[in-house]
């Protein structure tokens, strides 16, 4: 049985094979949230005709990755930092800000908790509610700014796919500003929104210095095993984070992405294209799934409860999983429990198969 433990993540597909002895290939991993266009071709070919990269260092300041992302985002290089995925970056930040009492949402991706336990960063939480469809508050979570110095936001959030629009979000530079407090905001799935980096505060980094920026190519080119995301920030916390890091943290295969980002304008639209169609025909589907309640998804990922079954969301994921099926168990999220799951969009024949086993696994 799949037994959910509070590090667990989405996208654990080699356990599941082996536990329900499935072939692998025949899986659908609904459970991790990547673009299901799969890696982009000339990505791909760019990482087989590079295989002599890795007899040599990668540079050690990535100057060129860093240069391929400061024109794909219009900021300067030296307010960027790559990192071994989003991850390297979340732990770096917090352990360089070390902020005394941080600011999360909950439910939120789980990672934010562990690094602040491993910075010795204290939390205080900011309960999202599910009768306002998880979407922040801000006039809440101004209420809270007197208690702490850094806030981290997600946006989109994981595992609730809701998005905070930009001028919302200015509003809270300003305050946060004013009070001396910082802000870090993940958007590790901002191109998986339809505004993709229209959504973006990168533009908004010129102008608050208490502003920083996580992003990550994992989702957006189905990279999770490649491993490279990157900061943003001003210069001179991006030089301390760089004195924090490992060395050569980012491996030579993935600076290669850099290389592609010149041409990736064909992937993102198709990706657009996707995203567009199949995002609301799931939200659809599931709406018509009278013992689940689907929240309204603005990424490619979608929170459901259920509402009304005997079934407890492991009891669910167990009978899909030995279907082929994953989907995310949502109780290790906090504030949240086992009436939860996440499942990821992918392409309309996976989607179809996926609505099929949900109504029948549920008993409609
Ligand atoms: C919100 C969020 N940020 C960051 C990450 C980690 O991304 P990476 O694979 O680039 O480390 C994830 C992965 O699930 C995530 O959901």
């Amino acid at each position: 049985l799949i037994q959910t433990t509070a590090y667990e993540h989405g996208g654990n597909i080699d356990q599941v094979a082996k536990r329900f002895k499935l072939d692998l290939r025949a899986i659908l991993d609904f459970s991790s949230n990547i673009n299901p266009l799969g890696i982009p071709k000339p990505l791909q070919e760019m990482f087989l005709s590079n295989l002599d990269r890795l007899t040599r260092y990668p540079d050690p300041e990535y100057r060129t990755l860093r240069e391929s992302i400061a024109r794909y985002l219009n900021v300067p290089p030296s307010k960027i930092i790559p990192g071994n995925g989003a991850s390297e970056i979340i732990f770096l930040l917090l352990s360089t800000l070390k902020p005394k009492n941080l600011l999360l949402c909950a439910p939120t991706f789980a990672e934010y908790e562990n690094a602040a336990q491993a910075a010795a960063v204290n939390v205080r939480y900011l309960t999202l509610s599910e009768d306002n469809e998880y979407q922040l508050e801000m006039t809440k979570l101004i209420a809270i700014l007197e208690k702490v110095d850094c806030i981290l936001l997600c946006n989109p959030n994981n595992p609730t796919s809701t998005l905070v629009a930009p001028e919302e979000l200015r509003g809270l530079l300003e305050q946060t500003k004013r009070k001396r407090v910082n802000v870090i905001i993940d958007e590790s799935f901002i191109e998986l929104t339809l505004a993709g980096n229209r959504n973006s505060m990168v533009p908004w980094l010129e102008s608050y210095e208490n502003l920083f920026i996580i992003r990550s190519f994992t989702k957006i080119f189905a990279i999770p095993g490649l491993r490279l995301g990157y900061g943003l920030g001003a210069p001179q916390y991006i030089e301390k984070m760089n004195r924090n890091k490992l060395p050569w943290s980012v491996n030579a295969m993935a600076s290669i992405v850099g290389d592609y980002l010149f041409q990736s304008h064909p992937f993102f639209e198709k990706t657009s294209q996707w995203l567009v169609t199949e995002k609301s025909w799931l939200f659809e589907e599931l709406q018509k799934i009278v013992s689940v309640k689907a929240f309204p998804p603005q990424s490619n990922f979608i929170l459901v409860k259920i509402v009304s079954s005997q079934l407890t969301t492991t009891e669910l994921q167990n009978k899909m999983a030995a279907n082929g099926v994953l989907i995310r168990n949502a109780a290790n999220f906090r504030s949240l429990n086992e009436q939860f799951f996440r499942v990821a969009v992918k392409d309309r024949v996976s989607n179809e198969h996926l609505i099929r086993l949900l109504r029948k696994e549920l008993g409609e």
